[in-house]
């Protein structure tokens, strides 16, 4: 059972039994593009998240893959974040879980997976970022972007600050982030500080984008997201902008929406 309803703004909210419902979904939607550029030998473009929530995505993009015959040798990626100072090996990297979790798993060739580099020097973060965003251009602009929530209402790591204008940058950490992050580090003190991630501008460019959210702790920032008129303090609101945004949530992330 699910249902489907639009926010005063533009972004279309769909409420599911559960995180393995809406995955499911999203996942169909993901498929069905991939399946339709396979036919006409044109490449998918994909903006990519990390963190708890798209794992079940992942893994039902994976068995679509070892099921269905679903190829991803047409597609290319770009993961919209990753800790700065961790190198590609550490098993807290961005790197690390994209390719554990889905990457490792099914046929994309391996240059046209993206993911921002967390072993740049500082002194050409800003150059780095700018190749990043061009290459977005070059694959001819993400089709969908898959986005998580943090609490501090942050996409990518986009922390309360980040303008409706960012671009592809080097951001420092809300203590809140890190100490959400703090459980998977084994304590805050060895959570990076910095990292690179997409900007605003850069997730708001997507044709589609489908935020996720599953469970209680999500509820209060996924209303205050849909209800706050769009601010830099809350970066999430921005995708109320948007013109093809939908939220996938569960009951429990739905709660407190009215
Ligand atoms: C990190 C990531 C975000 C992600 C967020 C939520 O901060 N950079 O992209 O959305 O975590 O993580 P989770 O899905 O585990 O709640």
């Amino acid at each position: 059972m699910n249902s489907e309803s639009r926010s005063s703004q533009k972004i279309k909210i769909v409420t599911c039994q559960d995180a393995d419902e809406a995955s499911e979904r999203v996942a169909r939607k993901v498929i069905s593009l991939i399946r339709e550029r396979n036919e006409a030998s044109r490449p998918t473009v994909l903006g990519l998240a990390t963190g708890s929530t798209p794992i079940l995505l992942y893994k039902k993009l994976i068995q679509a893959h070892r099921e269905e015959g679903l190829s991803f040798k047409n597609v290319i990626t770009f993961n919209l974040d990753e800790y700065l100072g961790l190198d590609k090996s550490h098993p807290k990297s961005y790197w690390h879980f994209m390719h554990s979790q889905l990457f490792n798993h099914i046929d994309i060739d391996p240059e046209n997976i993206h993911i921002p580099d967390g072993n740049v020097p500082e002194d050409s973060v800003s150059e780095y970022c700018k190749d990043y965003e061009a290459c977005i251009e070059t694959a001819g602009g993400l089709d969908i972007q898959i986005v998580g929530i943090g609490r501090t209402g942050h996409i990518g790591f986009n922390e309360p600050g980040s303008t409706v204008d960012s671009i592809t940058r080097m951001v420092t950490l809300d203590p809140l982030t890190r100490k959400d992050a703090a459980h998977s580090f084994g304590g805050e003190a060895a959570v990076p500080t910095h990292a690179i991630t997409m900007g605003v501008s850069t997730i708001l460019k997507s044709r589609s984008i489908y935020l996720l959210a599953w469970g209680a702790a999500k509820a209060e920032i996924v209303a205050k997201t849909l209800k706050v008129d769009p601010t830099d303090m809350l970066p999430a609101s921005f995708l109320q902008q948007h013109e093809a945004t939908t939220f996938f949530v569960d009951h429990a992330a739905a709660s407190a929406l009215n």
